[in-house]
């Protein structure tokens, strides 16, 4: 697969397959996001298939303490996915005390340490922002297992690279596309050239339309009337036995049409041409799941993962990921409406509070108004929203609890050319504040004391102007 470009990636895998057959039980622990999920359920199903008996554990963070708790359990062997390589440092402290073996899937910025079973994409040249997830390492991982027969896995891994807007230039490349065309070998995945909106499978046309948050088109975008009266105007049948079809539901031909139109207003409205390309892309869809459903598309069944794992109901968006379509699903898709309206609230909290700017990036201080664990995606959503600089990085501040505040950055890819790695800013900053951080160049995290944040914000001010002067 992705590994005949990297044969390196492969060999690891194929040492860290063999360290868990030896093992025979492993504690298999996961990051609590779509990414952290679908790495859990890919990695889940890969050792059961082998007759490796495990028991699964969700961490919102991988800090000291939690690594501590884990080395606390009976296992002698840990297999960490989505996260580990930035907290590797800790992680080998405990190796080397004999507290377990780790084995690390993962693809964040690596820690200074090393270990022996650490499967990570940027030790062998392969971007862990944009060419393989988390969910796309474990994924290696279960190729190594399993062979070929794991190849219906690559489904949930093209989930997590989604999850983790590894798509957001319009399609996977590198190693994931590699993954993508093994589901699809594998008769699991289906890519389409599409409109590129949210909700294509499960939203009304009219709202399809009307909550097109990452393009604003004039006259439609947030308007219910006129996403109605648009559709109106064109050749195509809006409601089917009464109730609003769905884009799926329309035909191909029809299909075209309310993309060219969609265009066309766009571009007679003044929409920039990066956004309107923007408008059509490569969707993923997972041929195996009913149409119609939040399953059947990468980007909404992630956004479906995340209103589990997010509200500390991981346990119900693994057994979704495993298969389980009646009380599990049930559950989240009610977890999902809750997700959706935070998203919409702290979207809307952020536009009426403002955004503060600074030499080198601007951000705002969310408090208790937006959940640390969904902040990270408000700020993202912000950085795409009109009226938002791009030409800076975002941080966003929300509080965990008296003591502590929970930091998240998004740049974009473009930035990241000229220079920026927010892992790094994160590293730096939230060290010189006695707080701790990592990520990605494009998006990043820390947790800090609370009321360091000013201080916190001179440090990463001055770093990303350093990285991007
Ligand atoms: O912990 P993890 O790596 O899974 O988190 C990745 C986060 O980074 C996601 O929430 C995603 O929104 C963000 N991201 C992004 N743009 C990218 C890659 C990741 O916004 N190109
Ligand atoms: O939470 P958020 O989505 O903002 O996280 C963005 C990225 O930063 C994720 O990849 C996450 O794992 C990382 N992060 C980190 N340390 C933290 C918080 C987040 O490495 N304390
Ligand atoms: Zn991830």
């Amino acid at each position: 697969m992705s590994t005949a470009p990297v044969p390196e990636l492969a060999d690891r895998a194929a040492a860290c397959a063999d360290h868990l057959r030896d093992a025979g039980e492993v504690l298999l622990a996961s990051h609590i996001d779509a990414d952290g999920l679908t790495s859990a359920a890919v990695a889940a199903t890969a050792l059961e298939r082998a007759g490796i008996e495990f028991e699964a554990v969700f961490k919102k963070q991988l800090d000291a303490h939690e690594i501590a708790t884990i080395a606390a359990t009976d296992y002698d062997t840990v297999l960490f996915t989505d996260f580990g390589s930035g907290q590797l440092d800790d992680i080998a402290r405990h190796e080397e005390q004999g507290d377990f073996t780790p084995v690390v899937a993962d693809h964040h910025r690596p820690a200074d340490a090393e270990t022996e079973y650490h499967l990570n994409p940027l030790l062998f040249g392969v971007d862990g922002a944009s060419e393989l997830s988390g969910a796309g390492a474990a994924y290696v991982l279960a190729r190594a297992l399993g062979g070929e027969a794991n190849r219906d896995l690559a489904a949930l891994a093209v989930v997590g690279a989604v999850g983790d807007m590894q798509a957001s230039g319009g399609e996977l490349h590198g190693a994931n596309a590699s993954i993508v065309r093994e589901g699809c070998e594998a008769g699991v995945l289906r890519e389409v050239t599409d409109l590129a909106l949210y909700g294509r499978q499960t939203r009304a046309l009219p709202k399809l339309l009307e909550y097109s948050s990452d393009v604003h088109i004039p006259g439609i975008s947030n308007s219910e009337s006129g996403s109605v009266g648009f559709l109106s105007d064109l050749d195509v049948d809006l409601k089917s036995g009464g109730e609003w079809r769905t884009w799926v539901d329309l035909t191909a031909d029809e299909r075209q049409t309310v993309a060219s139109a969609l265009v066309r207003r766009a571009v007679t409205r003044g929409v920039p041409a990066h956004k309107v390309e923007g408008l059509v892309g490569t969707t993923y869809t997972l041929s195996g799941e009913p149409e119609g459903t939040e399953l059947r598309d990468a980007s909404e069944f992630s956004t479906l993962l995340n209103a589990t794992a997010r509200y500390e109901r991981a346990d119900v968006g693994l057994a979704v990921c495993l298969g389980d379509r009646e009380s599990a699903l049930e559950r989240a898709r009610h977890l999902l409406t809750n997700h959706r309206r935070n998203l919409s609230e702290g979207l809307r909290w952020v536009q009426n509070e403002g955004i503060t700017r600074e030499d080198h990036l601007q951000w705002f201080d969310a408090g208790t108004h937006i959940r640390e664990t969904i902040v990270g995606i408000v700020a993202g959503m912000a950085v795409g929203s009109d009226g938002v600089d791009r030409g800076v990085p975002i941080i966003a501040f929300a509080s965990k609890s008296d003591e502590e505040t929970k930091v998240s950055a998004r740049g974009t890819p473009g930035l990241v050319r000229a220079g920026l790695d927010l892992s790094r800013v994160m590293g730096e900053a939230s060290r010189a504040v006695g707080g701790k951080g990592g990520g990605h160049d494009v998006a990043a995290g820390a947790t800090i004391p609370a009321s360091r944040e000013r201080e916190f914000l001179g440090h990463a001010d001055r770093i990303v102007g350093e990285q991007l002067g």
